[in-house]
């Protein structure tokens, strides 16, 4: 993509925050693969494979990377951070979202481990910083006196929260409200295939309160790109925690597949395409995605998928198609 276009894509406010960010963002989770709880879903990338899905997630005008500690200890970190500096880009050209794993844990170890975070991103600063689940031992409003603590210290920009029920999220604003501060995001599963959060009350409170839903396996982990539909042998590829309950979303979406894919042909672009374009546009500005990538190609495709017009009509008839899910 040419340095013009690049600058065509509009972007947009993350939350009630000043930060801007390009509606698509570059997940790396995938960075962590081959470690962890991560070898039983991703091959392990080396850094040529990752340097190269970061400078193509760039060039194709993804302004924002998705990590958090859970992926690999700091190892998708400091492979963002790898790539990133490989890419000549200075911080304040990036914007990086990672996030703390409260499992098992108090608040007081987000005071703990922000410095390890900042050292496996470095010299990248964090944009938002996310708490990952609603699972600490500690109660939320521990949790976010030390959140608040950490980005009045300078450590962190913005603070946002993941997989929170609308409850949790409304209590989880009105804390930080009662600081003077925002919310500026919430990260959830959410695609065409997993409509879960526009009839449990998330979607709702997230646009009431100004808050930003940033859609986590937006792919549902590459079915929604097509390929599994396709191609059986591809599917029976993938390791088991890959294929757990996919069958049956890849069986019952065969329509919604279709649907994508005749719009796709009179948009020369691609089911994948289709799909998070579908995402970032229907809810007007509130919800973003961050699709991961284990190649170049993917990240290519997917930061292409913005430059996409859907038409109203086109919107509304994917919708249609995947009304099973909601
Ligand atoms: N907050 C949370 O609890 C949470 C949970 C999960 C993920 N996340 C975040 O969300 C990001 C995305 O989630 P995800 O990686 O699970 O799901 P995803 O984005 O739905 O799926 C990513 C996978 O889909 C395939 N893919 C990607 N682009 C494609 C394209 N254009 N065409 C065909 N296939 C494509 C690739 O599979 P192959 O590798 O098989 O090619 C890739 O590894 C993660 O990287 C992470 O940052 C957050």
């Amino acid at each position: 993509m040419s340095k013009g276009q690049k600058e065509t894509i509009s972007k947009r406010k993350l939350g009630k925050t000043d930060i801007d960010i390009t509606p698509i963002g570059q997940g790396v989770m995938q960075f962590a693969g081959g470690t962890t709880f991560m070898k039983f879903m991703y091959p392990a990338l080396t850094d040529q494979q990752s340097n190269n899905i970061v400078k193509t997630a760039l060039d194709n005008g993804i302004n924002w990377f998705d990590t958090a500690e859970a992926y690999g200890f700091g190892l998708s970190e400091e492979k963002l951070a790898k790539g990133l500096q490989a890419a000549n880009v200075d911080d304040k050209d990036v914007i990086i979202a990672t996030k703390w794993m409260p499992m098992m844990r108090r608040a007081r170890s987000i005071k703990k481990t922000i410095q390890n975070r900042l050292d496996h991103l470095s010299p990248y600063t964090i944009d938002l910083h996310q708490i990952h689940m609603p699972y600490s031992f500690s109660s939320f409003q521990k949790q976010f006196d030390a959140m608040a603590d950490i980005l009045n210290e300078g450590k962190i920009k913005s603070i946002g929260i993941s997989n929170f029920s609308a409850s949790q999220m409304t209590k989880a604003h009105d804390i930080l409200a009662e600081k003077g501060l925002v919310l500026a995001s919430n990260q959830v599963n959410y695609s065409l295939i997993k409509r879960k959060i526009e009839t449990n009350g998330v979607l709702d409170a997230a646009k009431e309160l100004g808050v930003t839903i940033i859609s986590w396996s937006p792919l549902q982990s590459g079915i929604l790109s097509g390929k599994f539909h396709k191609d059986e042998q591809l599917y029976n590829s993938l390791p088991s925690a890959r294929r757990l309950r996919s069958k049956k979303q890849i069986r019952e979406s065969q329509e919604l597949i279709n649907t994508m894919d005749s719009i796709a042909d009179s948009h020369k672009s691609t089911i994948a395409q289709i799909a998070l374009n579908w995402l970032v546009n229907f809810h007007g500005d509130t919800v973003v995605a961050i699709p991961g990538a284990t190649k170049a190609s993917q990240a290519e495709s997917n930061g292409k998928a913005m430059s996409i017009k859907l038409t109203q009509n086109e919107l509304n008839e994917i919708e249609e198609a995947s009304r099973i899910f909601v």
